[in-house]
Parts: C-alpha cells; structure tokens; sequence
C-alpha cells in the first residue's frame, strides 16, 4: 500500500480543539499538511470561548514536528469563516483541505423547543459551514483543487429524539455538499460527507459507558482522512462510520408510477390505489443532479 499524503497541501478542521476535529487536524499534520486547528473553546452547548483547545492541539502538532496554525474565532459568523480563512492564507497561502466539524448541542423535544437552542444550533452546523466553505470554494476554485468533508449526523439522515434543530442542520449539510459538487466538479473540487458515531464530550452522557469506551473518535479518523486526499475519486456520498464500521448511505429515488396523461386531473382514489407503486423501492437509483429526475417524467414530454 502507497502511503497516503498530503506534502505542500493546507487544510482548515473546524472544532478541531477536542474530539474527531482533533484527530483529523493531528493525523493530516502527521501526514505532511499544513493544518489550521479553528476552535472556539466554548462549552458543549455553545457558551464561552477559550483560545486553549485550539492552542493546546496546535502545540501537539509542532511538538511532532508538524506545522500548525491556531484560529479561535466562531464558524457562526460570516466574519468568523471569512478571518478562518484568512489565517490560513496569511500563515499557508492557500487552502486545499477543508473539514466542516465545529459543532454543540441543545437538545430539546419539538415543543419544548425554544428559539435561541434552534438557531444557534443552526447557525453553528448549518450556516457555519456554508460561513467557512464559501470564502475556501473560491480559493480552491481559483487553485482548482479542493476537498470538503461534511459532518452530518444519524440524528439527521435517520431520526433522533429531542434534536430537530440539530437533524435539520445536518440534513442541510447533506444539500449543501450537493450544491459543492455541481459547481465544484470542473473544479475538481470534491465535497462527501460523514455521519460518524465517537465518543466524544457531545455523546459522554447519550450512551452507556460499555458502548462509549468502544467508540473512540480515532476509528472514524482514516476514512475522513481518505476523503480529503488527493487519491480519493468520488464525490458527493454520505458515509456512516464508528468503531470500524465503514458504509455507505445514499438518497436513492424509487422508479414508481405514473398515473394519468399529464392532462387530466389526478384524483386522490388514485393516489391511494397505486400507494404500493409510488412508495416501492424494489427498483432504485441514485440522482446526480435535479435534472436526472426528469428522466422518470419522460411519459408526458414524449
Ligand atoms: P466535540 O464537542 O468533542 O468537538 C466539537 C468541537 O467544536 C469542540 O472542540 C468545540 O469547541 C468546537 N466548536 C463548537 N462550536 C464552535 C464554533 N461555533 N466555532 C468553532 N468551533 C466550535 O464533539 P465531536 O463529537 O468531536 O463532534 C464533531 C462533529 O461530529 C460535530 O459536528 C458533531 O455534531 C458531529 N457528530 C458527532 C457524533 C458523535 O457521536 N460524537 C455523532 C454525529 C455527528
């Protein structure tokens, strides 16, 4: 096996003070990047600030002899992923290599759900990616090299209790590599995303300790690692990952029914009739793009 490197290439982990950020900025820099480590150091529900967990893990790159850049400022803010990017142009010249991580929690059930725990929520996982990969999308544009990784989340892509503000978020993200793939294709710009499972302070009290002890965010490391490289040749898959557990996840479209002429009306008895057709998966396909679903319309354009 080749080894797997990323000599002259930069790269930004976002949260990347504790956790699977921490693993990923300590492996790329292991691995011959250069490595932005961009945290805020606040809690895990998204109060206060600290320079600490991002100074800390850029200590522990340089004492490894790696190269390392610390950034404090919040992936919530425009001027926060604007000045993210900036310190790593000022201190690298460019960036190749952008992991979406930074992330907190507030849970609460739908009800209970107040309006600052859904926004800020939303604006860390959700707004904040898009804060800190659209000034990087341009420079890699401009460069035409880039690799995005996405942090969603199971809570998202299958269900969680008390979270609709985070499985929203993440479900945004699942979009938004979409969007990043269609304009960044030419590019070679590649943007996957990664639903793992690790313990890390945001899981310490959802699980029991047997299951936790199991999880160590360092299993989730390699595959993130594998889609930030340059070998890497696919784009736009959603990834779960825990433990060792490696697999794939897709949005698949069912090839269902048609009914009526693309004339007539279409009477809801006919919806319940050919209920079986419409929600069947016998036969399934992945869309790249919108457009593809046009095919499936072809009877009326015909
Ligand atoms: P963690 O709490 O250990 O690490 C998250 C880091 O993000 C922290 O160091 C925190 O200071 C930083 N951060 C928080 N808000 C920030 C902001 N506004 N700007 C910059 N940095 C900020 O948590 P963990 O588990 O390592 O989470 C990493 C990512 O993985 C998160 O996006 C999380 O939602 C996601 N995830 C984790 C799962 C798990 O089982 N641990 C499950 C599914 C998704």
């Amino acid at each position: 096996m080749s080894e797997i490197r990323y000599d002259g290439k930069v790269a930004i982990v976002t949260g990347a003070g504790a956790g699977l950020g921490k693993t990923y900025a300590v492996e790329l820099a292991k691995r011959g990047a250069k490595v932005v480590v961009n945290d805020l150091g606040g809690s895990r529900d998204g109060q206060g600030a600290s320079s600490k967990a991002a100074d800390l893990v850029v200590d522990e790159i340089k004492a490894a002899g790696g190269e390392a850049a610390a950034n404090y400022d919040s992936v919530a803010t425009r001027e926060g992923g604007e000045s993210i990017i900036k310190t790593a142009v000022d201190a690298f010249g460019k960036v190749d290599i952008l992991i979406n991580n930074a992330g907190i929690l507030r849970d609460k059930s739908i009800v209970k759900m107040s309006q600052e725990e859904w926004k800020l929520v939303l604006d860390v996982h959700l707004q904040g990616a898009f804060y800190v990969t659209q000034p990087a999308f341009a420079l890699m544009k401009e460069n035409a090299y880039g690799r995005i990784v996405n942090t969603a989340s199971g809570a998202g892509l299958y269900g969680n209790f008390g979270q609709i503000n985070y499985a929203s978020a993440k479900m945004g993200l699942v979009g938004m590599m979409h969007s990043v793939n269609t304009e960044g294709a030419k590019y070679n710009i590649k943007c996957n995303t990664i639903a793992p499972i690790a313990a890390s302070r945001l899981t310490e009290d959802v699980m029991p300790p047997e299951v936790f002890s199991k999880l160590d965010p360092r299993f989730v490391t390699p595959l993130v690692m594998y889609l930030v490289s340059e070998e890497v040749e696919d784009a736009n898959m959603i990834f779960n990952c825990a433990a060792g557990w490696f697999s794939r996840t897709a949005i698949v479209c069912g090839t269902g029914t048609f009914i009526g002429d693309g004339k007539r009306d279409i009477a809801v008895e006919e919806i319940k009739e050919a209920w079986g057709k419409i929600t069947g998966m016998e036969e399934t396909k992945e869309l790249n793009h919108v457009n593809d679903s046009f095919a499936y319309l072809s009877k009326v354009f015909q």
